[in-house]
């Protein structure tokens, strides 16, 4: 288990630039998506993109990871490998990307419908973003790591779905998993307390139905156990003596590039 480092001065700012990149790159595929398109189309796009704004993706190589970014559709969870699937009106699909620039790593992720999707598929979605924000809300100095989880898990299981446990948020920094983690679950035994200058991935997974997750034989993509839906946002978030700061959320003034 290795520190929680704070982020000040010129290595903050260069987080921020970082972040303001990821941001922009997963905006920029957002775009891109539309029935029709395969995921390994979106994954180029992605690469591209990246490579525009100067960064190289923190997800390729990393454990041996084969993609620029995790594609996760419908069932799929998180983790979901490019491949020559098509991209169907109705679908919801996650897009995570994780940038290194300037030495430093952002990690954000969106789940979005393809055209449009019905209203269950919908309700996941709302649910999960607005269980992103209450638990941004969260991440004041003083709190600890377990009021992000509770608000984030009330939010989600009052609303009828459920939390993922196997996979957490994160610390991000020079490398993409710092201490501590994030659960979306409130687990004792991983809390802290939070501080000014920590920077963390808050990425709330969500399930339509069980919790429950396995992972496929291609040793990446993690599917729910039940088939149900599934969908996942995530910001990288500063934690400062007021207000957290989004850092992957892009106001026209932080917009340094392009
Ligand atoms: N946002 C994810 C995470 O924080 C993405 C990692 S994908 C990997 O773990 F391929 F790089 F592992
Ligand atoms: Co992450």
């Amino acid at each position: 288990m290795g520190k929680i480092i704070l982020k000040s001065g010129a290595d903050l700012e260069a987080m921020r630039s970082a972040c303001a990149v990821a941001g922009k790159v997963l905006d920029d595929i957002i775009a891109f998506i539309k029935p029709g398109v395969t995921t390994n189309q979106v994954d180029g796009f992605a690469a591209e993109r990246i490579k525009f704004y100067g960064g190289k993706s923190a997800f390729l190589g990393y454990r041996k990871y084969p993609c620029h970014t995790c594609i996760s559709v419908n069932e799929e969870v998180v983790h979901g490998l490019a491949n020559e699937r098509e991209l169907r009106f109705g679908d919801i699909v996650s897009v995570d990307v994780g940038v290194r620039y300037n030495g430093f790593i952002g990690d954000n992720a969106r789940t979005v419908a393809v055209g449009g999707c019905g209203v269950l598929a919908q309700r996941l979605l709302d649910v999960t973003e607005q269980s992103l924000h209450l638990g941004i809300a969260a991440a004041v100095s003083g709190n600890r790591v377990t009021d992000i989880s509770r608000a984030i898990q009330d939010y989600v299981e009052g609303n009828g779905f459920s939390v993922v446990r196997e996979f957490v948020g994160h610390g991000v920094g020079r490398t993409m998993h710092e201490e501590p983690q994030i659960p979306n679950f409130v687990d004792r035994k991983m809390d802290h307390k939070l501080r000014p200058g920590m920077t963390i991935a808050i990425e709330p997974m969500v399930n339509a139905g069980s919790p429950d997750v396995k992972i496929l034989k291609d040793g990446w993509t993690v599917v729910t156990r039940d088939g149900s839906l599934s969908a996942h946002f995530e910001h990288t978030v500063l934690v400062t003596g007021g207000e957290p700061e989004i850092l992957t959320w892009l106001t026209p003034s932080k917009l340094k590039v392009a």
